[in-house]
């Protein structure tokens, strides 16, 4: 039987039931006062996203899950408020729209396109504080938190940050949504996705074949439909973030008329971090009982048992859609950590939608103490993955990366073969190293040669 028709009823939920849980990662607001000014503004603003738009992403990722799509969420490890500028936002769009050309043409498959970004403002943190010369002062956990410059002041939690970010958050989903209904992303007009780089990359010839390809496969269905079809005129494109600062995710947790339920209305798909997702934590809490779908990350370090509860909790009815698990494992430990968890998931009749993020469990330092990570290591995480799944008659359905549409120097490897001195050249990243707009094609064009196309799980 699966689990959907067994088990006890849940037990209450609110947007506030989660308080009476440990919250790890939580900043230490000095004015508490001034946190619930905040929050209440918050709360009272115009909400980002709407509940029909969490629904259809619900709809699109339980296809995803029965086999029919490839789901390719990316963006920065955090997004600052310094980038939230049109250059950037529409940089880092042209990347995920040119690797989801490749990738519908190479998996044969239609793409949800999900960003990291309008609200990819809070980090969890290792360790609570910094200390540098004797100071010690409060880690730096996200522009939605504190700056990190190493400042009393610029490190002191600043409730005023979430209406800041809520504000950026607004304006880069507005103009997100601006360029896609303007037309930005119309498959009849691949070339207003170029980047300079198109030109002179060394994988600017495999890019333009797959993109000539796309254009006659598309002339040739609008020849056979006697119309232009208005599919290819727009794409959508969805918001994630990990939901981490729970007092400002409550505050977004909101009733809509003729719905039933609560939905998270500052994101399309919030998802719990590694550092957050113990069964009996307080993110968990929170999320089992908003409609939105959701995702968790999953660690080497988690048992079968721990990634069974996580479903009872997160998914009791067994919705489709509902449930994504992206499994960050590193290339290293993934072919002994994951079968088994697949296994388990399959067994107990989970419905899941699984994701492979290759960023999370490759990270290492150079010489130089800057963390880097390896384009081989995240291309053979991937690979694995597929192969995996495969084995164990499951489906890989989707790719979390971390990107930018920017000539970064972060990540080591690819088509340029970046070596660490290369990487003093234009490390920008406050947080985790991002594949750059030339490592993040290549990776969408190996990840098309490598499936033939969706099977159902
Ligand atoms: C992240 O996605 O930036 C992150 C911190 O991931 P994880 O929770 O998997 O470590
Ligand atoms: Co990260």
């Amino acid at each position: 039987m699966s689990p959907a028709e067994t088990g006890p009823e849940p037990k209450l939920w609110t947007p506030d039931s989660w308080k009476a849980r440990s919250a790890v990662q939580q900043p230490n607001y000095p004015d508490p006062a001034a946190l619930d000014a905040a929050l209440a503004e918050l709360h009272r603003l115009p909400p980002l996203v709407t509940s029909w738009e969490v629904n259809t992403l619900k709809a699109q990722l339980a296809d995803a899950q029965a086999g029919n799509r490839f789901v390719l969420q990316g963006g920065d490890c955090a997004e600052s408020f310094a980038d939230c500028e049109s250059g950037l936002i529409a940089n880092r769009l042209k990347v995920l729209l040119q690797m989801s050309l490749v990738l519908v043409h190479g998996l044969r498959t239609r793409v949800v396109r999900i960003g990291r970004f309008a609200g990819q403002y809070a980090k969890p943190r290792s360790a609570d504080t910094e200390t540098r010369d004797g100071l010690t002062l409060p880690c730096y956990r996200g522009d939605n938190v504190n700056a990190p410059d190493f400042t009393t002041a610029s490190r002191t939690p600043d409730p005023q940050r979430l209406l800041e970010g809520h504000k950026r958050s607004a304006m880069t989903i507005n103009f997100v949504r601006g360029l896609i209904d303007g037309g930005f992303a119309d498959l009849h007009h691949p070339e207003y996705w170029d980047l300079d780089w198109v030109h002179h990359a060394p994988l600017a010839e495999e890019y333009a074949k797959r993109v000539e390809a796309l254009g006659e496969s598309v002339k040739f269905l609008e020849t056979l439909a006697g119309q232009t079809i208005g599919d290819f005129n727009r794409v959508e494109f969805y918001s994630s973030h990990e939901a981490l600062l729970l007092n400002a995710e409550a505050a977004q947790t909101r009733q809509v008329p003729r719905q039933p339920g609560w939905y998270n209305l500052s994101t399309h798909l919030p998802w719990i971090g590694m550092r957050t997702a113990a069964v009996d934590g307080a993110h968990v809490e929170y999320m089992r009982g908003i409609r939105n779908p959701i995702a968790v990350k999953i660690s080497p370090t988690m048992s079968a048992e721990w990634v069974l509860a996580l479903c009872e909790i997160l998914n009791p009815r067994n919705e489709p859609g509902r449930l994504t698990l992206i499994h960050r494992m590193g290339a290293g430990k993934i072919a002994d950590a994951l079968p088994n968890l697949i296994d388990a998931v399959r067994s107990k009749g989970h419905r899941v939608l699984w994701l492979c993020d290759p960023m999370h469990g490759n990270t290492q330092s150079t010489g130089n103490g800057l963390k880097t990570r390896r384009f081989d290591d995240i291309l053979s995480e991937v690979e694995q993955s597929f192969a995996i799944h495969a084995d164990c008659g499951s489906r890989l359905g989707g790719v979390h990366l971390e990107l930018t549409g920017e000539d970064v120097t972060e990540c080591l490897g690819g088509a340029r073969d970046l070596t660490e001195t290369d990487l003093e050249r234009a490390y920008r990243s406050q947080v985790d190293p991002r594949l750059n707009y030339e490592q993040a094609l290549e990776l969408a064009l190996k990840i098309a040669g490598m499936s033939r196309g969706p099977q159902a799980a």
